[in-house]
């Protein structure tokens, strides 16, 4: 059965990402207080840097992340740890070097895996996420062309985490971090469709005129693989949080 996310208007970007801080704060509090991990999958881009900043400012008040466990959506392949645009570093900069998580809590995708290994690694990645009783909360962005992770148009519902190329609109648009589209990696390691849906909710962040086009498509009922973002119409506990101009397109 299909449902559309719901979706949340926010003022600005900075009042949905304190939003989602806030209710991610609100899942770590209570499952420290449990005795219990919470497990949250994340999200690299433009789009999360605010909501990391807001999750470091809470951590100044005093939340602590020791009891979370952290899966990384996706990375670049055939780029290590060092790259300056690997999402690892991406990662420690702007969250987890300002935390208290314990590191061996931390997984991210490692894009220096050698060719003949890719597969088990992914199989692995994808055995570690279950073995934690699987994602919470599942942070996500949007791509312009409707991707979640590095599942690009075309992308199946039944992968796990797998090896894909890279879509022209997404390597266009990651070309200027790179200096230029020719530096851009052609490959990469992300969860899969299915990974993400198994996620136990899963919020979706989308910030700026120019994904309004793209919310209004992943926001209109009916499933197609071509806007992979439509596929969380498949989830039962869904939602985006928007500013107003992401939502600019909506009724
Ligand atoms: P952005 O990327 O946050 O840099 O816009 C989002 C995405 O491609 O998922």
């Amino acid at each position: 059965m299909s449902q559309l996310p719901t979706h949340h208007v926010f003022p600005s970007p900075a009042d949905a990402s304190e939003a989602l801080a806030s209710e991610i704060g609100d899942l770590v509090s209570r499952r420290a207080s449990e005795g219990r991990h919470a497990v949250l999958g994340l999200a690299t881009g433009s789009t999360p840097i605010r909501l990391y900043a807001e999750l470091v400012r809470l951590h100044r008040q005093g939340l602590s992340f020791s009891n979370v466990i952290t899966f990384n959506l996706d990375e670049y392949l055939g780029i290590g740890r060092d790259h300056p645009e690997s999402y690892w570093k991406f990662m420690h900069s702007h969250l987890f070097d300002h935390i208290d998580i314990s590191r061996e809590n931390i997984h991210i995708p490692d894009g220096s895996i050698s060719p003949d290994s890719l597969e088990d690694y992914c199989d692995s990645y994808e055995r570690k996420i279950t073995s934690t009783g699987g994602i919470d909360l599942q942070v996500l962005g949007i791509g312009r062309n409707g991707h979640i992770g590095f599942n690009e148009p075309g992308a199946l519902p039944d992968l796990t985490t797998h090896v894909t190329e890279l879509n022209p609109v997404t390597i266009r648009d990651a070309a200027n971090s790179f200096g230029g589209s020719e530096n851009v990696p052609s490959r990469a390691i992300t969860m899969g469709v299915k990974t993400i849906l198994e996620a136990r909710r899963v919020v979706l962040l989308a910030f700026g005129h120019a994904k309004a086009e793209i919310v209004q498509r992943a926001l209109t009922p009916g499933i197609t693989t071509e806007v992979p973002a439509t596929y969380l119409q498949l989830h039962g506990d869904s939602a985006y949080f928007l500013d107003e101009e992401a939502a600019a397109r909506l009724d």
